[in-house]
């Protein structure tokens, strides 16, 4: 029989009809001449009826089932009697009295119960993961991604967006991340590595005069994981030519209203603010900046300077910063151990410590106070604090308050409820540093990537200076999250050779690994520019989930491995024959 409709969009527009439902087993109660059933599918729950009176059978096979098996039902749509209304279905108000049941397929008892809220371990979960992709909250999180992705391709294609594939095995380039080979079998010794991003494909295509491209492209990186990070990833990778920065991002800020009104109806105000790399540092602490709440690092310095507190004035006789942020209503919140434990947590960040002080009616309290007697009005004025609140200084190196404070004032405005979680903040971060310092490689590495283009008046110092040059470069920020990143890109090879150069490529290496690409700005290559949104992210954060593997149908587990179908696994040795290579396991100490 034809299926009339999903389970769960059978309401009141149905009484009286006869309708043929699909789908699974949630539970079964039996009330000896009565059996109630709710149906499951992937829109919802409805409830059936099963009475002696409407169906002799029927009400004998429904005494058979059980949770989990797939069921066919017939039958006809009536309300439901006044206090079995159920205001918080959909389905609520109307029942299904069955005429006619077909069992399809059998179940054995699942190792956990389909629904949400679950108490399932994630390697459970993972490891059954059709079972979990059929509670309601994962298959709504998949249809929000679905959301995003058609409404993705809809606005560029109406952009004038040409969506085009580029390959999964590549020439492995050194990017960021370690790469994934895949060994030749054509070419003994020799590996193709999966794409970190389509980067310089996208780049080529701009080459070739296709002036706007877009391809919703999957990414792989060898890195460790995080909640926001997968082995395989996917981009929202976009492309333009001849555009300048802030075009591109008017491009990006309405493929962004776009999403939000189709997925979730929210109209976003546009345009979205911009603010420089140097100021989400000095206000923030991060280059992602959550600016869902205040709790901003103010610069301390004048106000503490020559009082005496020997860790603050060698501070800044150094050259150092001295920040500090005020919690409000943090002086109660917060005992000397909690402020130890957010001390000894800083310390990965290379923070020497944590002074505080609360602040008091009759002024500063804590074993520092004594320092700043008579400053009471002049810091709290600097750091905006008022009686009740906290104040936490960390005084070293930018990048160290910068860090430390960055965290503390995240961690705490999560601890003391401070976050609207109904809000979506965007904020552009702009003029980006073009090098960062790699304390793990020991020199200056490209801080998006090296094909990105340096700020029109920082050129001369490339040669010369390059550490102090800025980037034409922008990354869109979404409730502290790193939502997506790009730039313009060097079109000009007398320019990307100076930036090889300032990366530490001598001429000869960087004509191996990257001539090919270079010789192609040889040949009338255009201005270009682009940016890559990270699809699982923005849908983690739409569907409010706290990790991007609960909006990916098979991810990977924090081990980087796949729990159902047991990846990464040996092969056979034939295989590795085929392509000459020998394994030789570490050993198990
Ligand atoms: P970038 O490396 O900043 O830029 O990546 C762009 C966006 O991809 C997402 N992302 C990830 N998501 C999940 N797991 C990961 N391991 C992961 N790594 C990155 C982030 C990030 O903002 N080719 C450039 C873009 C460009 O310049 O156009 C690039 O790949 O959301
Ligand atoms: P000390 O004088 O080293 O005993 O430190 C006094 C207080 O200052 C303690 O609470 C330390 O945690 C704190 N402190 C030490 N170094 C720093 C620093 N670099 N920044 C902020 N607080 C610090």
């Amino acid at each position: 029989m034809k299926r009339t409709t999903y389970a769960g969009l059978v309401d009141e527009k149905y009484l009286n009809q006869d309708v043929v439902l699909k789908g699974w087993v949630q539970k079964r109660r039996d009330l000896g001449n009565l059996i109630f059933v709710d149906l499951r599918d992937r829109e919802g729950i409805v409830q059936l009826v099963f009475n002696h009176d409407i169906s002799e059978e029927a009400f004998k096979q429904a005494e058979q089932i059980k949770s989990e098996y797939v069921i066919e039902v017939q039958g006809k749509v009536v309300s439901r009697a006044e206090n079995a209304i159920n205001p918080n279905m959909k389905t609520g108000k109307v029942e299904v009295e069955v005429s006619q049941l077909t069992v399809l397929n059998e179940a054995k008892l699942t190792p956990f119960n389909i629904e949400d809220n679950t108490t399932a371990s994630d390697e459970t979960r993972l490891r059954y993961r059709y079972l979990d992709l059929r509670r309601p909250e994962m298959q709504q999180a998949l249809m929000i991604r679905n959301r995003i992705t058609q409404a993705v391709h809809r606005y560029l294609d109406e952009n004038s967006f040409i969506n085009v594939e580029t390959p999964y095995l590549t020439r492995s380039t050194p990017e960021g991340a370690r790469d994934y080979l895949v060994p030749s079998r054509v070419y003994p010794g020799h590996f193709y590595a999966l794409p970190q991003s389509p980067q310089l494909f996208k780049q080529l295509l701009m080459g070739a005069g296709f002036d706007r491209y877009y391809q919703i492209a999957r990414c792989f990186r060898d890195e460790d994981l995080r909640g926001d990070r997968q082995p395989e990833f996917t981009q929202i990778d976009m492309e333009m030519s001849f555009m300048t920065a802030d075009e591109i991002q008017e491009m990006t800020e309405g493929l962004l209203k776009a999403v939000m009104k189709e997925t979730l109806g929210i109209d976003l105000k546009t345009p979205i603010q911009k603010i420089t790399w140097n100021e989400a540092m000095d206000r923030f602490g991060s280059d992602k900046p959550d600016i869902r709440f205040g709790m901003e690092l103010k610069n301390m310095a004048d106000s503490v300077e020559g009082a005496g507190f020997k860790v603050f004035d060698s501070t800044l006789e150094n050259g150092g910063q001295v920040k500090a942020i005020a919690v409000p209503g943090g002086a109660d919140k917060y005992s000397r151990k909690k402020i130890e434990e957010k001390q000894d947590y800083i310390k990965r960040f290379g923070a020497k410590g944590l002074a505080w002080m609360k602040v008091t009616e009759e002024g500063f309290a804590g074993p520092i106070a004594k320092f700043f007697k008579g400053k009471e009005e002049a810091i709290c004025q600097a750091a905006q604090a008022n009686v009740g609140d906290l104040l936490l200084f960390v005084a070293d190196k930018a990048d160290v308050v910068a860090a430390s404070l960055g965290y503390l004032r995240t961690s705490i405005a999560k601890e003391m409820d401070m976050i609207d979680e109904s809000q979506f903040a965007f904020v552009w971060v702009v003029d980006w540093p073009l090098f960062e310092y790699s304390e793990e490689f020991e020199r200056y590495i490209a801080a998006h990537h090296p094909f990105t283009m340096p700020n029109e008046e920082d050129l001369d110092l490339l040669a010369s200076d390059p550490h102090k040059c800025h980037a034409q470069s922008y990354d869109i920020v979404l409730n502290g999250y790193e939502l997506g990143g790009g730039s313009i890109r060097i079109h000009k090879r007398s320019i990307q050779e100076k930036m090889f150069k300032a990366l530490g490529f001598t001429k000869e290496s960087a004509e191996s690994q990257f001539g090919w690409f270079m010789e192609a700005l040889d040949f009338g290559f255009p201005p270009h520019g682009g940016l890559a949104l990270g699809l699982d992210r923005f849908a983690m954060l739409l569907a409010k989930k706290d990790n991007i593997r609960e909006v990916i149908a098979f991810p990977k587990n924090s081990k980087a491995s796949e729990p159902l179908t047991n990846a990464p696994s040996v092969v056979a040795p034939k295989q590795l024959d085929e392509l000459y290579l020998k394994t030789e396991m570490p050993k198990e100490d």
